[in-house]
């Protein structure tokens, strides 16, 4: 479904902007889901109202949401006595992981055509869905993502995972949208993201410091744009203080032709095990 000029475009800049790729009925029934899953969930699950063993429940809150449908907040989301500061649904950060595999609107959302078509012009011979995130970046406390690189957490030899990010709502200057160093990609990856057991730390690979400012450009995107980037690509997102939220929605894809790290913190068991843009 690519054009030359358009695969050309990806691989010089490791990023490709394609506005209006999803309709806006495919958007509302998205948004109409995350809203009925945060209406569900009871922050009391996640530990971040306990004030003993907080930090190991969160963290278990974390490590075993791979292969699963789970809310996380916003760090700013409570006060010092661990109370929500604002309505719950104004204070979740993103739901994650398992969305695309779990919840049957998301399943649809993350495999409708034309994604299959996308992900074999993208050089996905044998595509992995292995993660899915709502991001709300919220109003006023939607959180800074510092420069990164998201082959950090899916390691694969070679290197192959792809994100798919699709804005649901208008991302701007504002609302804090993404920012990516155009050509990034073809650097070194810089860090790595590591879990052994219940323990996480990230590794330092290369000493190459992230891109300044000057050579970073915003990613402005309508609602219904997707915004497809190399997994080696340096990208940040700025806090939202703006008075209106960003959703968003991403997909992180390997391929499974190149080995996939035991050393990733998200793995899945033969359950529930990594699947490609197939409908069931
Ligand atoms: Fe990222």
């Amino acid at each position: 479904m690519l054009s030359a000029d358009q695969k050309a475009t990806f691989a010089r800049d490791g990023y490709l902007v394609l506005p209006g790729f999803k309709a806006a009925a495919e958007i509302a029934a998205a948004r109409a889901r995350a809203a009925a899953i945060v209406d569900a969930f009871d922050p009391a699950e996640a530990g971040v109202f306990s004030t003993r063993d907080q930090g190991a429940r969160v963290d278990r809150w974390f490590l075993d949401s791979g292969d699963k449908v789970r809310c996380f907040l916003e760090e700013e989301a409570l006060d010092p006595a661990g109370r929500l500061r604002q309505a719950k649904a104004l204070s979740v950060n993103k739901i994650a992981h398992a969305l695309h595999d779990l919840d049957p609107v998301f399943d649809r959302f993350s495999r409708a055509d034309p994604l299959p078509a996308l992900a074999a012009d993208l050089g996905l011979a044998r595509p992995l869905i292995w993660q899915s995130m709502y991001i709300f970046k919220q109003p006023g406390i939607g959180g800074e993502v510092r420069w990164h690189q998201d082959a950090s957490f899916f390691v694969t030899d070679p290197i192959t995972v792809t994100t798919f990010w699709f804005a649901l709502e208008d991302a701007t200057r504002d609302n804090g949208c993404l920012w990516a160093e155009p050509g990034g990609h073809r650097g070194p990856l810089r860090e790595r993201f590591v879990r052994a057991g219940d323990a996480t730390r990230l590794e330092t690979l290369d000493p190459t410091p992230w891109p300044d400012q000057a050579s970073a450009v915003p990613l402005e995107a309508r609602a219904g744009t997707l915004v497809v980037f190399h997994g080696k690509l340096p990208h940040y997102s700025a806090p939202n203080r703006s008075a209106v939220s960003r959703h968003a929605y991403t997909l992180h894809v390997t391929d499974a032709t190149a080995a996939y790290a035991p050393g990733n913190w998200l793995q899945r068991g033969p359950a529930l095990p990594a699947r490609g843009f197939a409908p069931h």
